[in-house]
Formats: C-alpha cells, sequence, structure tokens
C-alpha cells in the first residue's frame, strides 16, 4: 500500500511526537537502581562530622546567644582548630552532668567545655594539649566578711556539681557537709548567691570574672586564693582514639604558631595569652 503525501506527513508526524514523548518520559522516572549504584560509589565518601559536646551555660567560654547558637571562647578555638585538622564539627548543647557519660558512649566524639585536665579525668578519658589555663575563684557579695578560701569552712558554699570547683569545696568541707549546694550550672549556683541562698560560690575565675561584670546589680565582689591549684582546660576525647587526638594536637599546635589563639583570646579577654588566665584581681 502507498501512502499519499499527506498520509504520510501524518504518519511522520505522529512518529515524530512519539518519539518526543518518549525522549520526555524517558527523563521522568528516577535512574534505575542498577545504573545508581555504580554511580554513588564513586561518589566520595560523606566527611566524617565529628559531635562536640559542651554544656552551653559557661560565659564566656561556651554559652548560647539570643538566637539560640553555640558561641564563646571554646567554640572559636575548636572551629579554629577543626579548620587547621580538615574536619567537620557540630556542636550539641549537652549537661555537664552526665557530659562525659555521653563521651564514653559514643554519643559525643569529644568534649569542649572548659573541660579541667586533671589526673583522674585522665583514666577515663583522653586530653589534648591544654587551650586555657584557668584557677578557682571566689564570688560573694559586696561586704561579706569572707576574704579567703578557709572562711568557706563556716559557710554555705555553690558550686557547680561536678566541677573542679566542687572538688576543691567539697575537699575542704567534707563531701557529706550539708552546707555545699551543688547546682546543675554555674549561673545558677550564682543567681542563688544574689537571692542569698548561699554565701559564696566557687567556679572558675574566667566564669566568675564574666558574670560579675555583666551583672553589677548581683553587686558581687571576688576572692581569691592561693590554695587553688592551677587548672588547664583541654579538649577530651575517648580513650584511646588516638586519631582525632593526634588531629586535634595538630590543630591547637598550629593555630598557637600562627597567632589566630592570641586573637581569639584577645577578643574575650582583651590581652595575649602570655598575661595567661584573666587576672583574677579581688575586687573590694
Ligand atoms: N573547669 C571546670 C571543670 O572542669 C568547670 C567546667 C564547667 N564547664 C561548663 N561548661 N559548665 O570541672
Amino acid at each position: 500500500m502507498r501512502l499519499t503525501t499527506r498520509q504520510f506527513l501524518q504518519t511522520t508526524g505522529l512518529f515524530a511526537a512519539g518519539l518526543l514523548l518518549a525522549a520526555c518520559g524517558k527523563k521522568e522516572p528516577p535512574p534505575a537502581p542498577s545504573a545508581a549504584a555504580p554511580a554513588s560509589a564513586a561518589a566520595p565518601a560523606p566527611a566524617k562530622v565529628y559531635v562536640v559536646g559542651t554544656d552551653a551555660a559557661y560565659a564566656p567560654f561556651e554559652s548560647q546567644n539570643e538566637k539560640g547558637e553555640i558561641v564563646g571562647l571554646t567554640i572559636d578555638v575548636v572551629n579554629a582548630v577543626a579548620k587547621k585538622a580538615g574536619i567537620e564539627v557540630k556542636f550539641v548543647n549537652t549537661p555537664w552532668e552526665g557530659i562525659f557519660n555521653a563521651l564514653g558512649q559514643g554519643d559525643r566524639d569529644m568534649i569542649a567545655s572548659s573541660v579541667t585536665i586533671t589526673d583522674e579525668r585522665k583514666q577515663t578519658m583522653d586530653f589534648t594539649d591544654p587551650y586555657f589555663d584557668a584557677v578557682q575563684l571566689i564570688a560573694v557579695k559586696e561586704g561579706s566578711k569572707i576574704t579567703k578560701f578557709d572562711d568557706l569552712k563556716k559557710a554555705k558554699v555553690g558550686v557547680q556539681t561536678g566541677t573542679t570547683g566542687d572538688e576543691a569545696v567539697t575537699k575542704l568541707l567534707g563531701k557529706t557537709n550539708t552546707a555545699i549546694k551543688r547546682f546543675e550550672s554555674t549561673p545558677l549556683a550564682l543567681k542563688e548567691l544574689e537571692a542569698g541562698g548561699v554565701d559564696a560560690v566557687v567556679a572558675d575565675n574566667g566564669v566568675v570574672i564574666n558574670y560579675v561584670a555583666n551583672n553589677p546589680a548581683a553587686k558581687f565582689k571576688t576572692v581569691s586564693d592561693k590554695a587553688f591549684v592551677p587548672e588547664q582546660y583541654g579538649f577530651a576525647v575517648k580513650k584511646g582514639n588516638a586519631e582525632l587526638l593526634g588531629k586535634l594536637n595538630k590543630g591547637l599546635a598550629d593555630i598557637k604558631a600562627d597567632g589566630s589563639y592570641a586573637a581569639i583570646y584577645a577578643k574575650y579577654f582583651g590581652a595575649a595569652p602570655a598575661a595567661a588566665a584573666p587576672a583574677p584581681a579581688a575586687s573590694k
């Protein structure tokens, strides 16, 4: 059978339309799994994101701003270290109580929370080189008769549970002494001092100084004492995680060497780290 020109055009037109449809249709369905498999196998493995636990109630080291973002000196240091080390990190606000359990259980890869490096903690976790020097400092109300650490023997003392401040006060007053009031955060302890529920608070100098400076209405003063042993903050990783520890130590060394650590320090404390920890100068 022979086609007329018109019939031929109609036929080819249909044929062309059919091709077009087929071409369009082909784009629609997702690629068959068999075709996708080799492609995804060739793609680079997604970079590991290290989960960093921090108790973000510890300004100016780690706290939450109005937007709910976790900020502070510790955060800046970790970010700078991570950049040098070529790793990705994500901060997760984690209550101090249980923060080390979260590390041990693998819920966090690292703890960056102004954690003092202590021999006791070293038994259950590994620490990086130090990134900040600190010491305990006493906060009292203006006019308080407390002028030295030993005076706390006759006082109600607020501390954050399980901190080195808690340890120091526990050593002085005795583990079961009910004059020790333990709080889940340092700001809560300081609020209680303001409310008159405790006579003093013992906590890290940087945090106490920051709180006193930002809460003039609380009318606090600080009391330093040579009895407090110098402390150093480090980042904690799970015991045996030499890979991450190595990366962090390398990054830390790099930011100390190239001046970026000094810049971060100055941003929060306005002085070079050579001046060590913020002067725990007792105000009167
Ligand atoms: N440096 C003290 C310690 O290691 C207190 C740290 C508390 N940190 C915090 N983010 N609440 O015990």
